[in-house]
């Protein structure tokens, strides 16, 4: 989640479901990132999560049922002032009750009111049991919501509250936080743009066990796929073995294994793609033979591995690539930055290159800042800060050049 440079303005309903219980956590990580949240209960919220706990992480009063015609309201009007002071509006979670409600107009509850009284975003998180949310009275309710502007974010599939497997589980806080990152996003200059990304670094196999391969994190391919997300980009990720990818929400995912997986699911995702950015840190070489059992350690002091070439992902890209499609690379060097870059960038067609010198403090594999020039044909730009920032750069710039 990109951090904010300016305090965003959070207002958090919290209605009657068992899963109000995991909402502390989703405001005191609102409160970390600087969002400011005032928080609604609903009456029945009341008897599942403690308003005590929730204004003492949010710092500020809870607002009860009984605010609504308190005359010691403190807000002039609280369902206007607190409807006008948000910038996005969150249920979470959403009981079949409150949907019904909202989908019904009616403004008998505080969290009611807001909902008719704002023209925030809203985004609403409904989250029961299973059959309750296949009831076609909730189905009709949510899709109307839907049709009138609402962002409905479907449960998850899992064990709930009530002892049963299946679909109604509030999603997890950090899927919660994308949406709301997204929700807040301060530019939708992408909206109606497919993006194709490529992440992570590539496992050749020698063996069942032992593998050629490199550091990616594939921190920065992940970057630019969210950021490109929260500009409203429709993005389709293709990603390579990577240990620790956070949440991954918003795009569809292709997992890959190999140079060759990653070639092939790079050219059929092609034709779909108006802008393909290969931050992926392929392996130029695989096995000739991969061993079907594992390697043993044999008498000779030395072992000599036959490679075989791996296809050219971005050279193959920048060859079929059509007039309308542009074309973005990463060049991780370890000298003469600018000149291989520039060199990479015409031998595979690129629009535009990303370069970074792998080895500078901050830099490269792993780390979660960046620092990075952005090569043009007729021109270049820096960027440096947390991979989210430069990533989210790189987009401004590109959308300011109107190449996208
Ligand atoms: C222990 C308990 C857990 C509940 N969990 C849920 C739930 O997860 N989702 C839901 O839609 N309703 C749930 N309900 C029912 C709601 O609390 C009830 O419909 C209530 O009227 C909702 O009021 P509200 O929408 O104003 O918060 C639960 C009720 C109880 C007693």
């Amino acid at each position: 989640m990109l951090s904010w440079k300016t305090s965003r303005r959070v207002l958090l309903c919290v209605t009657g479901g068992i899963a109000a219980y995991k909402i502390p956590e989703l405001v005191s990580r609102l409160r970390s990132r600087s969002c400011e949240v005032e928080i609604v209960l609903t009456k029945a919220a009341e008897a599942m999560v403690s308003p005590l706990v929730l204004g003492t992480l949010s710092g500020r009063r809870v607002w009860l049922q009984d605010d609504f015609f308190s005359s010691e309201r403190g807000f002039e009007i609280p369902h206007i002032c607190l409807a006008e002071w948000a910038e996005v509006v969150i249920l979470a979670p959403c009981t079949a009750n409150t949907a019904a409600d909202l989908a019904s107009g009616r403004g008998e509850s505080l969290v009611s009111a807001i909902f008719l009284a704002t023209r925030a975003p809203v985004l609403l998180f409904p989250a029961m049991n299973e059959h309750m949310y296949e009831h076609p009275a909730t189905c009709q309710n949510l899709r109307l919501l839907e049709q009138r502007g609402v962002r409905i974010v479907e449960p998850e599939y899992g064990s709930l509250a009530c002892g049963c497997e299946g679909k109604g589980r509030l999603p997890e806080t950090s899927l919660i936080l994308e949406e709301i990152a997204w929700a807040l996003s301060p530019k939708r200059n992408l909206k109606g743009r497919r993006v194709l990304v490529t992440a992570g670094p590539t496992h050749e196999y020698l063996d069942p066990v032992r593998f050629l391969s490199n550091p990616s994190s594939g921190k920065m391919g992940l970057a630019m796929a969210r950021t490109a997300w929260y500009r409203g980009a429709e993005v389709r990720l293709i990603l390579g073995p990577v240990n620790t990818p956070g949440v991954l929400h918003g795009m569809e995912i292709s997992f890959v294994v190999s140079a060759l997986e990653m070639y092939e699911q790079v050219l059929d995702n092609l034709p779909w793609a108006d802008c393909v950015v290969k931050a992926a840190a392929v392996g130029d070489y695989r096995a000739k033979a991969r061993a079907e059992h594992k390697l043993k350690r044999e008498k000779e002091e030395t072992l000599s591995l036959s490679l075989a070439q791996n296809p050219d992902i971005a050279a193959e890209v920048g060859a079929r690539k059509r007039e309308d499609q542009l074309l973005i690379g990463f060049a991780a060097e370890t000298n003469d930055l600018r000149e291989n870059a520039r060199s990479k960038m015409e031998r595979k067609k690129l629009d535009a290159i990303i370069a970074n010198d792998v080895l500078a403090p901050g830099c490269g594999f792993g780390s979660d800042t960046n620092e990075v020039r952005l090569i043009f044909r007729d021109g270049e730009a820096s960027f440096s800060g947390s991979k989210e920032e430069v990533a989210d750069a790189i987009w401004g710039s590109l959308t300011s050049r109107k190449m996208l």
